[in-house]
């Protein structure tokens, strides 16, 4: 079977790994790829969000299935056209994507199918938002309502921030189209998971939990990136009835949501969730894998992943056999100074010998590199993910760090917290 992989990260990497381990797989295409999908198969130079382009390549290369990481790519109606061209594809329509590209679609959603959530105020005219600002207590938060490269959020100590914030996205058009209308809600407290659940329509099944860290700096701190590292399960405790909450408070009544309302959803659900006082609540959902959680997620999936999407797409979820390895998997974000502001690229990157390519236990997941001669360079922000698993958080987290120190490049930056006990995520 020939495979394509939309996308060009540490997810892709990871996606391209595990399915290259299926015997059923002939051949992988990524595109855009990077160095890493690059020694899994081949890479072809197209950009995620050219549809036709993609199209022509599964044609002329009897594509038997795409997989597609990025939600730009499902927003721009991948599947959509795939379908409409008789191709298996996995992940959802621009319709059901919706749930990941329109916060505001996807609060009415919530509400309307008494699923926990923060609380909201929708706005699509500054006036009506501003006035909103004025009644509130705070921290609030501000929200673009469409795509904003995770930059769309925004947590407003007091009015003051909150006004400007909502006049940078209404009026200032700092996010474009995607900032015209903003929800404003409730600020929550407590720590975030990430749970990844396969949906075919009718059924879903999870994937083991896992655990983002999203700042860029130690404790914490600092700007918000597409994630410095991850674990799973999570390094956290987590609440004892958690999975019953997950399954009778979230999954049931989404699945019913998505029945009522005629919804077709077939792909990755992604809910962001914070478990606050009052028990989980979703602060999002994304439509697709998580980056790094997938780095984290797949290595600990026993079973092969080509059948698990090929179920996905046919419905059969159900039957599909989903063995999860116990053992803990920490993966360390290598990356490029300054992100996720400016940074510089072209860095040669050393020591990628140093772990064995075909390792069981210890993977580097590539995500910002390309092939220059020779020479593996860096090319984007987040460089490289290291992956170990061990016998517990703390194993892998050695393993982890021990093989991440191993690799070098100019200007090399990670944080050394990842899956450390009490560190925040
Ligand atoms: P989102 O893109 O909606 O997941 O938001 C990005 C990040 O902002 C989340 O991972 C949270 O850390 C934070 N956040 C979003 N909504 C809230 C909220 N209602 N209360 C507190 N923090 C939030
Ligand atoms: N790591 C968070 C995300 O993929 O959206």
């Amino acid at each position: 079977m020939n495979v394509l992989i939309i996308g060009g990260g540490g997810r892709e990497h990871a996606l391209a790994w595990k399915l290259a381990r299926s015997p059923d797989v002939k051949k992988i295409y990524c595109a855009p790829g990077n160095a890493g999908t690059a020694r899994r198969g081949e890479n072809v130079p197209l950009k995620i969000t050219d549809v036709e382009g993609l199209l022509q390549l599964a044609r002329e290369k009897s594509i038997d299935l795409t997989v597609v990481g990025p939600d730009d790519a499902l927003a721009a109606g991948i599947v959509d056209r795939f379908q409409a061209d008789g191709r298996r594809i996995f992940g959802p329509t621009r319709e059901a994507a919706r749930l990941e590209w329109s916060k505001i679609f996807t609060k009415d959603f919530l509400l309307r199918h008494g699923i926990p959530t923060a609380a909201a105020g929708r706005f699509e005219r500054v006036e009506d938002a501003l006035a909103f600002c004025g009644t509130r207590s705070y921290p609030l938060v501000v929200k673009a309502d469409g795509l904003a490269t995770g930059k769309g959020v925004i947590i407003a100590q007091d009015r003051d921030a909150a006004e400007r914030a909502v006049r940078e996205m209404m009026v200032a058009g700092r996010f474009g189209d995607a900032g015209r209308r903003v929800l404003i809600e409730e600020f929550l407290t407590g720590p975030e998971i990430s749970l990844h659940a396969l949906i075919d329509s009718a059924h879903h099944r999870l994937l083991p939990v896992a655990q983002d860290y999203k700042r860029v700096g130690e404790g914490n701190l600092g700007e918000n990136t597409g994630g410095m590292g991850s674990a799973s399960p999570p390094a956290i405790s987590l609440p004892n009835d958690l999975p019953q909450r997950v399954e009778t408070g979230i999954m049931q009544p989404f699945m019913a949501g998505l029945h009522a309302e005629k919804l077709r959803f077939q792909g990755l659900l992604f809910p962001g969730l914070m478990l606050t006082p009052t028990g989980p609540r979703v602060l999002e959902f994304n439509a697709r894998f998580g980056d790094p959680e997938t780095q984290v997620i797949l290595p600990r999936l026993q079973s092969d992943l080509l059948p698990i999407l090929e179920a996905t797409i046919d419905g059969r979820l159900p039957q599909v056999e989903m063995r999860v390895d116990p053992r803990a998997a920490v993966c360390v974000i290598l990356a490029s100074s300054g992100y996720p502001g400016s940074y510089e690229t072209g860095k040669i990157i050393t020591g990628l010998e140093t772990i064995p390519p075909d390792s069981d236990d210890l993977f580097v997941f590539h995500a910002g590199t390309r092939l220059d001669g020779e020479n593996v360079v860096t090319s984007g922000g987040r460089v490289l993910g290291v992956t170990a698993l061990g016998r517990d958080l703390g194993e892998a987290r050695d393993r982890a760090y021990d093989a991440a120190d191993r690799i070098a490049f100019e200007g090399r930056y990670l944080r050394r917290d990842i899956a450390a006990a009490g560190a925040v995520a």
